[in-house]
């Protein structure tokens, strides 16, 4: 394949009012933001730029608080900083009870090696988001400070952990018993969160299932699919599951996406253009460099990491052993450290397909991008960290972007409102693994 291009980019401008104005028609006045309760719609028109332009500075404020989830993430189960043992989610979960040494210690070989990255990339992110906190790590006192800063850190993730643990099973327990509140709260369980990066080859598998689905289903005709836009395409930085630090930091959606479309027949031979809208600067930034070294030749490398101590469904294990077979070439993969459960395979994707790929520093919920329409747009782990209002916004926004009868791909339970001209046409189940928790459904809209 050649690599389709989009059109010359224009300008991200702020979202329109005729966007919100439908939207907060026919939303519930509790599911208005505050500052809108209670008051008329050409009172909040007259406010409209000024909110969009708080609010927008507002979402982007909680790219660094995610980006620091990140890096509590690594501390805990990263292994190219330290010796130490990987923590678990069981440990988060329970406040690391006879672990806490173990954290300490990790706390401290953190801080050495943020001190002397040494060419570790997680290791420079760390010192660098450090230095934006007041702790230049060249200073003395700075490595004591960035230990106190890490330990309160990592006690604010385990106490956030429990609280949405519990929240979930109550909303859970609500959408059953009284839907109308119940269904947002369970759509909405990250809206005061920091935006975390992360993303795995799970979600992937389930977005691919889905686009087969959509095929066998004749929801999108074969070789449709020409233009797509990945909303928030995230960048695997050290998870809790599936995310490793033995490798470099990847983004994966959409080559995965890529790689689907070509497989199931649905995008043209040549593949399709893919617009990649994220907020956060680091995932922009490394899109961005992809392309530069694309354009010089080079491949993009993903790592693809398989744990065998956790039982894989094995159509999850058979997308994992095909993954990249029509946009790459098979290389030889990382290492993983001595004794950790992983099966390892790598590919290079290439770079014609890298080049395909455009990164637009584009707020989904504030802001629009001008390349529209696009045929499919994949919007996953995203809106859930919005409310209802900031989904519907998002929602009016991707509506906007899709051409009639183009396709909106989520794994988040959506609160619907009639203005909004989007149309459930379907879903697609998949699990993960045998855990409960190890599953998704990816919910097909499609625009009116
Ligand atoms: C948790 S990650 C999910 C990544 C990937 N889509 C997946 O499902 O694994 C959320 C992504 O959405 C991006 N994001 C969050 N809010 C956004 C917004 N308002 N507009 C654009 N991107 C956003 C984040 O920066 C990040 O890349």
């Amino acid at each position: 394949m050649t690599g389709a291009a989009l059109a010359a980019q224009t300008p991200v401008t702020g979202l329109p009012f005729n966007t919100a104005r439908p939207i907060l028609e026919s939303l519930r006045d509790d599911l208005r933001p505050a500052e809108f309760r209670g008051r008329s719609i050409a009172a909040i028109e007259a406010d409209w730029p000024a909110w969009v332009e708080r609010r927008n500075r507002e979402i982007r404020a909680r790219v660094e608080q995610g980006d620091e989830d990140s890096i509590i993430n690594f501390l805990l189960f990263g292994t190219t900083f330290t010796s130490e043992p990987r923590l678990t989610e069981q440990d988060l979960a329970t406040g690391f009870v006879s672990r806490r040494p173990i954290v300490e210690r990790r706390i401290a070989d953190l801080v050495t090696g943020a001190a002397a990255p040494a060419g570790n990339g997680r290791l420079e992110f760390v010192r660098a988001f450090a230095a934006r906190k007041g702790m230049d790590l060249s200073a003395p006192a700075a490595p004591a400070a960035l230990r106190t800063y890490l330990d309160q850190g990592v006690a604010r993730v385990a106490a956030e952990r429990r609280e949405l643990a519990e929240r979930a099973t109550a909303a859970i327990e609500r959408v059953l018993t009284n839907p109308a509140t119940g269904l947002p709260e369970a759509a909405t369980l990250y809206a005061d969160r920091g935006l975390a990066s992360d993303t795995s080859l799970f979600i992937d598998f389930a977005v691919d299932a889905a686009l087969e689905a959509l095929k066998a289903n004749a929801v999108v005709a074969p070789g449709m699919v020409r233009r797509v836009a990945i909303v928030g395409p995230g960048l695997d930085f050290a998870d809790k599951r599936e995310g490793y630090d033995f490798y470099p930091q990847q983004t994966m959606q959409p080559f995965a996406v890529a790689d689907g479309l070509l497989r199931h027949g649905l995008s043209p031979g040549g593949g399709a253009a893919i617009a990649a809208f994220d907020v956060s600067p680091r995932i922009i930034q490394h899109l961005e460099t992809a392309r530069t070294r694309a354009a010089a030749g080079d491949g993009y490398v993903i790592q693809l990491a398989r744990d065998t101590a956790v039982g894989w469904n094995p159509n999850l294990v058979a997308y994992w052993k095909q993954f990249g077979g029509r946009i790459a070439t098979a290389v030889p993969a990382a290492a993983p450290p001595a004794g950790m459960p992983v099966e390892m395979r790598a590919v290079r994707v290439r770079p014609e397909v890298v080049r395909a790929i455009e990164p637009r520093d584009v707020n989904v919920v504030v802001q629009r991008a001008g390349e529209a329409p696009f045929d499919l747009v994949v919007a996953t782990n995203i809106l859930v960290y919005y409310n209802v209002f900031e989904q519907s916004l998002a929602l009016g926004n991707i509506a906007s972007m899709l051409r009639p009868g183009g396709i909106l791909l989520t794994n988040t339970p959506i609160f619907q409102l009639p203005s909004i001209p989007l149309t459930q046409v379907g879903f697609t189940d998949v699990l993960y693994t045998k855990e409960s928790s190890g599953r998704d459904r990816i919910f097909w809209f499609r625009r009116e």
